[in-house]
């Protein structure tokens, strides 16, 4: 029997690391021939990732798959890594652009979601929302007093954000709301936000000399790895709480350890580590001025599908031919062209 007239003869193999949503895999399942490590839990062992990359045209990845030099050795047919996140430190970009290999993102669809949750992260750990809960449930809540569990006030304090890219700027929407003065560091000026926000370009130790809260939310790059180490924590004040929603080893976690225990700084929100995943007995869980979540930053049933989608979409354009919405390095896909009208 023939196939369909919609569909070509032989669709493309792609490779899902892991189970996604069902609307996204319908739709790779539209247009690909998909295999899948069927699995909500368990990231997909290497052995496994390198023998089906071994036939696949297209892979679509999380953040915990590291694509390098080495797989893509044992993948010759693929072209196109679509990643579920905005981040993409998990991949040599280098290596698969100069393997004209397509790599792509899901940008914007999880901004609001992400810096919802550097709220939520900020306001607990003003309020020691965490450590309050823990006090009535160890049955340590004895009566209303004064100086009881109190925290920093949020309203009106000083909000500085480092790497003012769309998150950034949502987080820095959000803080009109609480009259905050809100100063940003980026490799660039932002006019617009300044204009829509207030907010104040700072040079970054200005940044945290003077904020109240500090907000991580850049890339994991070479440059930016450790960016926030015993320095940068030193400059805090001993009142500054501290945010990262961005990727763990951007802070030092040993100097930010010593930074609350030694009080250079009051309290540290964070949702992602330098080593993921922790476990129950990581030093920073231990201390009552920690705030600590699992790497949910865009975790929102509506966003966590709508980032699938999208990154389907993205595979799906790679492998069909078409250049992929969120491409990271346009260079591959010139690459590709090039060869193609080239012959
Ligand atoms: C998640 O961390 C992402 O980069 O989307």
């Amino acid at each position: 029997m023939s196939p369909p007239a919609t569909q070509p003869a032989t669709r493309p193999r792609v490779y899902i690391t892991r189970r996604i949503p069902g609307e996204a895999l319908q739709l790779l399942e539209t247009h690909c021939d998909c295999r899948i490590f069927d699995h909500e839990d368990t990231p997909v062992p290497r052995d496994v990732l390198q023998r089906e990359l071994a036939e696949a045209e297209g892979a679509l990845v999380l953040i915990t798959e590291r694509v390098d030099e080495e797989l893509l050795a044992s993948a010759p047919r693929l072209r196109v890594v679509a990643n579920l996140a905005v981040g993409y430190d998990n991949i040599d970009v280098a290596a698969c652009t100069r393997r004209g290999v397509l790599v792509t993102n899901t940008p914007g669809v999880l901004t609001e979601t992400t810096a919802d949750l550097a709220w939520a992260l900020l306001m607990a750990t003003a309020r020691r929302v965490v450590e309050a809960q823990k006090v009535i449930e160890r049955g340590q809540w004895r009566t209303w007093s004064p100086m009881f569990l109190t925290g920093q006030d949020v309203y009106g304090r000083t909000l500085g954000i480092i790497g003012a890219g769309r998150i950034g700027g949502a987080v820095a929407r959000r803080a009109r709301g609480f009259d905050m003065t809100i100063l940003y560091h980026n490799r660039r000026r932002r006019p617009e936000l300044e204009a829509d926000t207030g907010a104040r370009y700072a040079g970054f130790h200005e940044l945290l000399e003077r904020s109240d809260f500090v907000v991580v939310l850049v890339p994991l790059t070479p440059e930016t790895r450790h960016l926030i180490n015993e320095d940068a924590l030193r400059r805090m004040k001993p009142s500054a709480i501290l945010i990262n929603v961005s990727r763990g080893p951007v802070v030092d976690e040993k100097a930010l350890y010593k930074a609350l225990t030694e009080g250079w700084i009051w309290a540290a929100g964070l949702d992602v580590w330098e080593q993921e995943p922790i476990g129950p007995d990581h030093p920073l869980l231990a201390l009552p001025n920690v705030v600590g979540l699992p790497h949910i930053g865009s975790a929102s049933i509506a966003t966590r599908t709508r980032m699938a989608v999208v990154a389907a979409e993205n595979l799906i354009a790679g492998v069909t031919g078409r250049r992929p919405p969120n491409l990271v390095n346009p260079e591959a896909w010139e690459r590709r062209e090039g060869r193609a009208t080239n012959g």
